[in-house]
């Protein structure tokens, strides 16, 4: 029996990276799946190609998080081609890096914008449906860096530890029309968003892990594959850390 069977979901950001795994696990766990892209063009293109090969329903829509407008015309678009939504997972996201004193305030919007306006916008959207069908599964990709801080990115953590209250306050208000919102907060995990960084200073994070190791997609997917599925079908307003043993 696969996990998902029967449902559809909606993975933001998912032309690589961790997106694009929690897109094909759960393609290959039976369900239909929608996922959006912005700037990776090709790579939405070829992923809506690849996952058509798991026979169910897959659709890969060009589609700004940050933008209210956009992620309201997603849902609406999403609700046309499948009929229905049941999980969501919020998982687009951005870097800009800077110390306090040379952040811009662009920066600053921008990574506030991507990271955590994104989820505002995305889950009040698909909230209306799931309301109406009395039930539904957010999952929101956080950060260990939310909950712990890193010097460079203010920026960022703030918008990381941001995800964490918004799904808590959430998990409260949805609970009751059986919708559930939980956290991951992967720590160290190889995408192209960790390639940029000096291999000297990524040795050095890897020495910090209790594991000992960087973590895969594959290690945040399988989270969110339980977390999607019926089997946390009692769990809701929780942070998952994937992190080795960092936090
Ligand atoms: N990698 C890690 O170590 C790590 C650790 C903790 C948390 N995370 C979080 O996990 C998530 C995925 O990270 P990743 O490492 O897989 O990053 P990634 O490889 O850089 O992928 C980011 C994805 O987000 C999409 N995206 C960016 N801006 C968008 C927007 N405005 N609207 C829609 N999609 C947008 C990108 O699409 P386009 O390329 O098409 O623009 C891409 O598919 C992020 O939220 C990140 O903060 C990652």
């Amino acid at each position: 029996m696969k996990l998902l069977e029967g449902k559809t979901a909606l993975v933001t950001g998912a032309s690589k990276g961790i997106g694009k795994k929690i897109a094909e696990k759960f393609a290959e766990q039976g369900a239909n799946v929608a996922f959006t892209y912005l700037s990776s063009i090709e790579k939405g293109e070829a992923l809506e190609k690849e996952l058509q090969a798991s026979g169910t329903r897959i659709k890969g829509y060009r589609s700004d998080a940050s933008k209210f407008d956009e992620a309201e015309k997603l849902i609406n678009d999403i609700i046309s081609d499948f009929g229905t939504l049941d999980i969501v997972v919020n998982n687009a996201g951005i870097t800009k890096d800077g110390l306090l004193l040379r952040m811009t305030e662009e920066q600053w919007d921008d990574v506030i914008d991507v990271n955590l306006k994104s989820v505002f916008n995305v889950t009040k959207a698909a909230s209306k449906i799931m309301m109406k069908s009395r039930k539904g599964v957010f999952i929101n990709m956080s950060s260990v860096v939310g909950v712990q801080g890193n010097a460079g990115q203010a920026n960022y953590a703030a918008s990381k530890a941001g995800i964490i209250g918004f799904s808590k306050s959430i998990a409260k208000e949805l609970g009751s029309r059986n919708i559930r919102t939980n956290v991951i907060t992967p720590g160290f995990i190889r995408t192209e968003m960790t390639d940029v960084l000096d291999p000297k200073v990524v040795e050095g994070w890897e020495q910090n892990i209790p594991l000992k190791r960087a973590g895969e997609t594959e290690d945040v997917a399988n989270a969110c594959l339980f977390l999607a599925s019926d089997l946390a079908s009692y769990v809701n307003g929780q942070v998952l850390s994937v992190c080795g043993g960092m936090l």
